[in-house]
């Protein structure tokens, strides 16, 4: 089997935030790679890390959160850069932010400012990065504005974002953020905010992007079903911590983790109308104290008193790039 070239490793993150009414322990002990011209799902309920994940490999943790532990390795041209370790403002890691890494986030309009106009902000980021001309980097914007299938982008480029949907939008945050052909992209639910169809436009889209540039996305959803239609790999996560991992076809046809068996059940069935997903039995924990031994004791059909409750399950590998934290496949059962 041919390796794929790592463009990104996480290893063993931890970020935490501190507050006044305790430590939460956003990212507890994450590891995964990003390989070259792959889609990586990272999938998991609401408060589980994920995009915290993300701020944390892009240095844009809010104020109260640090990375306490572990190393983010950028393999690129001059070697590998632990982002960990850069400080937040030094220009390297300004570099790498949108030239190397760049994000599009689940509110276009979070991502742009409401008193310039898209094309002009489109600009700024190609002449941070590069030595071009304004009238260079102006028609690089059209010609992205284009590709991401924007009728219209002669004029589009000199429009407020107010006078654009938001999937035209979010059409140009993905512009935006490919402009300058990044190594790695980290999408985060770049379609929750859209209605369906449009949903599907722009996973289509991006993966014809991806395909066309080879570039790697991290692709974070709650969402299993995007996850079949784009990911190659997916690592599911929950409380913190990658529940289970591995290619996306052997997830699908033999998911072990109970919960991503019980994530797999949500995926919403073709022609059964519901308004609303099957929720996973029991309630995500409070975030100050996680449960003891396997953080998803709780709600788990399958969980053993004195063991599951007491120990905390590491990585097993029950096949070649397929791991699992769960007692059921290994570890400390005897
Ligand atoms: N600035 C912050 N201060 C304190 N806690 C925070 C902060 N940002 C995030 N958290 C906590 O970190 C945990 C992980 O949050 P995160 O936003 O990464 O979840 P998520 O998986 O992206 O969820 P969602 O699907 O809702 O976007 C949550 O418990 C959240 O409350
Ligand atoms: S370790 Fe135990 S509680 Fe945790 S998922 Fe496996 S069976 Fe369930
Ligand atoms: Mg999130």
């Amino acid at each position: 089997m041919k390796v794929m070239e790592k463009v990104l490793e996480i290893k063993n993150l931890r970020t935490y935030f501190t507050l006044m009414e305790g430590t939460v322990k956003a990212v507890d002990g994450v590891s995964f790679e990003v390989r070259k011209g792959e889609i990586l799902g990272l999938v998991g309920e609401s408060g589980c890390g994920k995009s915290v994940t993300a701020q944390s490999i892009l240095r844009i943790l809010p104020e109260n959160g640090r990375i306490v532990s572990g190393e983010i390795l950028l393999h690129n041209e001059n070697g590998v850069i632990d982002l960990a370790k850069l400080e937040l403002d030094s220009e390297e890691m300004r570099q790498i932010r949108g030239k190397e890494i760049s994000m599009i986030f689940q509110e276009p309009m979070a991502s742009f400012s409401p008193v310039y106009t898209v094309g002009a902000q489109m600009m700024e980021a190609i002449l941070l990065h590069e030595d071009v001309s304004k009238a260079e980097a102006r028609r690089r914007v059209i010609e992205m504005l284009k590709k991401v299938k924007i009728p219209n982008a002669e004029k589009v480029v000199d429009m407020y974002p107010f006078e654009l949907s938001g999937g035209m939008l979010q059409r140009c945050m993905i512009a935006m953020a490919m402009s300058l052909n990044p190594k790695v992209l980290i999408a985060d639910e770049p379609t929750t905010a859209l209605d369906v169809t449009i949903q599907a436009q722009i996973l289509y889209l991006m993966k014809e992007l991806q395909k066309e540039y080879r570039s790697s996305i991290v692709l974070i959803t709650h969402d299993m079903g995007v996850i079949a239609q784009m990911a190659d790999r997916v690592a599911v996560m929950y409380l913190g911590i990658i529940a289970e991992s591995g290619d996306v076809y052997e997830i699908f046809k033999n998911p072990l983790h109970p919960y991503t068996r019980a994530l797999l059940k949500s995926i919403p069935k073709l022609g059964v109308r519901k308004t609303r997903l099957e929720a996973i039995k029991g309630v995500v924990p409070d975030p100050y104290n996680f449960p003891s031994g396997c953080r998803y004791h709780p709600r788990c059909d399958h969980f053993m008193k004195g063991l599951c409750d007491v120990k905390e399950p590491v990585d097993v590998e029950v096949a070649p790039g397929h791991t699992v934290k769960c007692f059921l496949y290994g570890g400390e059962r005897s």
